[in-house]
């Protein structure tokens, strides 16, 4: 009989977090010694320098590698760190396509940094699988696609994302952010790479940084740690340790904060100011259902909504008191922002018009407060 998989909470829970060998502590410690004793030139006891390699970074990449199902997890120092990582194993003229509803700081590095060093992109709508296909070429080498997409939430179908990617000789990374490990596991629908901004849900309390590039291809894991080395985008040990904390409780806070969102976006369906909603769990028809098959169990605990114009998202989000107007998402307390306005004002304005994205548009990230409170505050900011 083969030996059961521990559950995702169990996971959460453990996964890299055995209890410290030497001294018993229940909660394995924070590691900063940036260099590491060598017994005879050469000879290590498993690490050598903290660019390169750290003994809590470790553990963090252990428990990424066990939630997310894959073989190998690289722990950055931010999600642009990450996402700047994969990017770079790519070579002058290579050709990337890019999902347009995509966060606005994945646009700008390749928009405003990595198109210097000969990188070009495409971007395009990749719930639209015709479309993804048509926006491939033979010189590209890299899908990235989130799913769900920021700030739209549109649900991109990643088994047929990967199966496009592999039928032009081209790597699939998903940017899994918006649902987390808890939600969705990249890898087993045939993505090559999964990346995520762990300063969001993994986190969990808006007080840590941190990115992860997860991958069970050992070739790109491998250019993956030596391009870390090279670069340097590490994190703090303390940061690390901060994650680890964090995901202890991931499995019970994304469900939580998934079925508050839940209730508010029928809410917010119902009101006659909000013009629409964008939620997979209340999506038409075909998204929904692509949503439910693809997701595992809940929606995620980010939705947006438009109101009529920029003007009136920035009155109504001036006029919450429960939620705090600030950017970010994932955490325990629930966070409202204008993309056009804050994450996603580096995008220009026509390509954001062109992704649907309108300048009344409002993005929530339900947090664990009590949904009628939320509810409270979101009907007073409305009236
Ligand atoms: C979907 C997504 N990916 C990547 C990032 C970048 O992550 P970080 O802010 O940790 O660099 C963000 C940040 O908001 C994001 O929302």
């Amino acid at each position: 009989m083969t030996e059961r998989q521990p559950g995702f909470a169990t996971r959460s829970v453990h996964a890299g977090q055995d209890p410290d060998l030497q001294t018993g502590a229940v909660v394995p410690p924070i590691h900063m010694a940036t260099t590491f004793l060598q017994d005879g030139v050469g000879n290590l006891r498993g690490f050598e320098y903290g660019r390169t390699g750290n003994p809590t970074r470790q553990r963090l990449a252990e428990c990424l590698a066990a939630l997310e199902e894959a073989r190998h997890c690289c722990a950055f120092s931010s999600g642009m760190a990450a996402t700047a990582a994969v990017m770079m194993l790519l070579e002058p003229g290579d050709h990337v396509v890019l999902t347009d509803d995509v966060y606005g700081g994945t646009y700008r590095l390749l928009d405003a940094v990595l198109s210097r060093f000969g990188l070009r992109f495409t971007s395009v709508d990749a719930s639209d699988l015709a479309a993804l296909n048509a926006a491939c070429e033979p010189s590209t080498k890299l899908l990235w696609v989130e799913s769900p997409t920021n700030p739209l939430l549109r649900v991109v179908d990643i088994a047929a994302a990967a199966h496009i990617a592999h039928e032009h000789g081209a790597l699939l990374a998903v940017d899994s952010t918006f649902a987390s490990p808890a939600l969705q596991r990249p890898l087993a629908l045939g993505a090559d790479i999964v990346v995520h901004s762990s300063t969001k849900f993994l986190g969990g309390h808006s007080d840590v940084l941190g990115g992860a590039v997860l991958t069970s291809d050992d070739s790109v894991a491998e250019r993956v740690r030596f391009q870390q080395n090279a670069v340097g985008a590490v994190p703090s040990p303390f940061d690390c340790w901060l994650l680890l904390r964090g995901i202890r409780t991931l499995e019970v806070r994304v469900r939580r904060q998934s079925e508050s969102a839940l209730t508010i976006a029928h809410w917010l369906l119902e009101h006659p100011l909000v013009q629409r909603v964008h939620y997979p769990g209340v999506a038409a028809d075909g998204a929904r259902s692509l949503a439910e098959r693809q997701m595992l169990g809940g929606f995620g605990g980010v939705l947006s909504f438009d109101v009529s114009d920029a003007h009136r998202a920035k009155e109504v989000l001036a006029k919450l008191r429960l939620i705090t107007l600030a950017e970010s998402l994932g955490a325990v307390e629930s966070l409202a922002e204008s993309p056009a306005l804050m994450t996603h004002a580096s995008v220009p304005e026509e390509v954001r018009r062109k992704a649907g994205l309108s300048n009344g548009l409002i993005r929530l990230s339900v947090g664990l407060e009590d949904v009628d409170d939320l509810i409270g505050d979101l009907d007073q900011a409305l009236d």
